[in-house]
């Protein structure tokens, strides 16, 4: 059985007034069955692991440097997460590979990095609205786990979501076809490559406008391990019935 995951993905939102929405989601679910876990900014990362005591929510950084450490300034390196008290780190989101030019070499480096800091990590990857109009997005899928995902890994220390580009804060969802249709072969693939243990094992998650509102549809769809919430994980308002969404699902 895979262990079902709600992750929550801050962005470059909040500061520590935001904390409070911590607390109030640790209130809310003081025994939750599904895994929790938000990412916040790095720089509210020692603070949210400080809220987060005692509870099993857990909190996790947005990206690492693809090096151990050195020159690479205004970077963090996968070590120093760790050291604040994060246990799992994204890795490759669309935002990064846009904002900042990540391609997948660099991702699998990074991810290589991460493990072997001991964090867990979310691998991320998405078609754009072109490549899916283009019918390509399986292609761009394939290839974005080829090239992101490094050959030795565990179910336990990596994750992949799926977040189309088209569907992240544009309040445009697939259907439950599309993600369904994705997922599989998301399945398959790494059946493929790690072998039944690991491919069978390793949790799937899907990203790109879920709310509470469309999230039991979303978590009825085979292959959906949980999700990774953008602005529905700022408020624990919003995030808490999405947990209980996948607690029921
Ligand atoms: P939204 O939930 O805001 O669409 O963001 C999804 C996302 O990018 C999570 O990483």
């Amino acid at each position: 059985m895979r262990r079902k995951l709600a992750a929550g993905n801050w962005k470059m939102n909040g500061t520590s007034e935001n904390l409070k929405e911590l607390k109030a989601l640790r209130d809310a679910h003081p025994d939750p069955k599904v895994e929790m876990l938000i990412c916040p900014p790095a720089t509210l990362i020692t603070s949210a692991v400080v809220t987060a005591a005692d509870h099993p929510l857990q909190i996790g950084g947005q990206d690492n440097h693809r090096a151990e450490a050195g020159a690479h300034t205004g970077d963090i390196a996968a070590t120093m997460l760790k050291d604040a008290g994060a246990s799992y780190v994204l890795s490759g989101h669309s935002e990064r590979r846009t904002d900042h030019a990540e391609v997948d070499e660099q991702i699998r480096r990074k991810t290589k990095t991460a493990h072997a800091a001991g964090l867990k990590v979310i691998v991320c990857i998405g078609e754009t609205l072109e490549e899916r109009e283009a019918a390509n997005t399986l292609d761009i899928i394939a290839g974005q786990l080829a090239g992101s995902l490094p050959d030795v890994l565990t179910a336990e220390n990596t994750v992949i979501a799926y977040e189309p580009v088209w569907a992240i804060g544009t309040g445009k969802v697939p259907t439950t076809d599309q993600i369904g249709e994705v997922h599989d072969f998301i399945r398959s693939k790494l059946v493929k490559r790690y072998g039944d243990g690991v491919g069978k094992s390793m949790r799937i998650l899907y990203g790109g406008s879920v709310k509470a509102s469309n999230a039991d549809e979303i978590f009825a769809v085979s292959n959906v391990d949980g999700a990774l919430v953008g602005g529905a994980s700022l408020k624990a308002s919003d995030f808490s019935p999405i947990i209980t969404a996948l607690e029921n699902a």
